[in-house]
């Protein structure tokens, strides 16, 4: 996978260099790239912002520059992609070209985007994310499907966001999605990008060491995770529920899966009544 960022405080991307993402880079299985659209201005002061029409507070990003960086980030992606192709296509097998990432938990909600979860090898055309509170809001489902991309492209708006013509523009390159990280706002997309950024390339195989954690985690069917405990088996006179000492496994799953439904039903309601019926058993139903 490709990942290009546009931001006008690449330093704040920093971190993407650190642990398992930048492990991921090092080893040739994700492309990062942070551009500055700042480098594509050509007046003296290097303006990226100007007011707003109609008024109001703050600045708005101005629409040349940062079209100008993205149709430099697409071209590097399409020009990376077709020498790619042209040194594997020879010898590379029908089935040997998918990478396939999917998430078994969720392939069915209502209003899911039409986007496959597989990865073919006709590369389809990058998917622009635009943090903004403004924004549907990022799951782990939406995760899931951009984790199944060639190429995405992130552009971080400060102030008050980027000339809307901007976006408008870009549809005829890239496909938009608009995310926001929650309902409340930041100062600018960065700190949205590195969580969603983080989000995504985990789920792509070889990221991460032990890809059975994600397994466990994409089946926890709408659930929030069991508590976890580890040695001592007392510690500052707190004990560890005796059924995990047990060694009774049955007994431990079930204890597990009540835990997950009391504290999903005490801190999320709304992921109860979003549960699907048939995904209960009658032990369930007791808690
Ligand atoms: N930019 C500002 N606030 C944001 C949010 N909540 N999510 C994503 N991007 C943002």
């Amino acid at each position: 996978m490709r990942i290009d960022v546009l931001s006008i405080f690449p330093e704040y991307l920093q971190p993407l260099n650190l642990s398992l993402i930048g492990k991921a880079v090092t080893d040739g299985v994700l492309h990062l790239a942070v551009t500055d659209p700042r480098d594509f201005t050509t007046d003296r002061h290097r303006t990226v912002d100007d007011t707003p029409y109609g008024g109001g507070a703050g600045m708005v990003m101005k629409p040349e520059p940062w079209t100008l960086a993205l149709e430099s980030v697409v071209r590097a992606g399409g020009d990376a992609a077709a020498s790619s192709c042209a040194r594997t296509a020879p010898e590379a097998p029908e089935t040997a070209v998918p990478a396939v990432v999917t998430n078994p938990a969720q392939t069915t909600e209502p209003g899911a985007a039409t986007s496959s979860l597989t990865v073919g090898k006709h590369s389809a055309a990058p998917v622009l994310v635009v943090p903004s509170p403004a924004g549907e809001v990022f799951t782990q489902r939406i995760a899931y499907e951009l984790a199944a991309e060639e190429h995405l492209i992130f552009a971080c708006g400060r102030y008050e966001g980027i000339d809307e013509r901007f976006i408008d523009n870009a549809r005829t390159e890239v496909r938009v999605r608009p995310l926001s990280l929650g309902d409340y706002v930041l100062n600018g997309g960065e700190v949205a990008v590195l969580a969603m950024v983080e989000a995504v390339t985990r789920l792509i195989p070889g990221v991460i060491g032990n890809p059975e954690s994600l397994a466990e985690e994409s089946h926890t069917g709408g659930l929030l995770e069991y508590p976890v405990y580890t040695k001592p088996a007392v510690w500052r006179e707190r004990a560890v529920p005796e059924i995990l000492l047990s060694g009774h496994h049955g007994r431990i799953e079930r204890w597990r899966r009540d835990q997950q439904l009391s504290r999903t039903a005490q801190r999320r309601p709304d992921m109860i009544l979003a549960l699907d019926p048939a995904q209960l058993d009658r032990a369930d139903l007791a808690v």
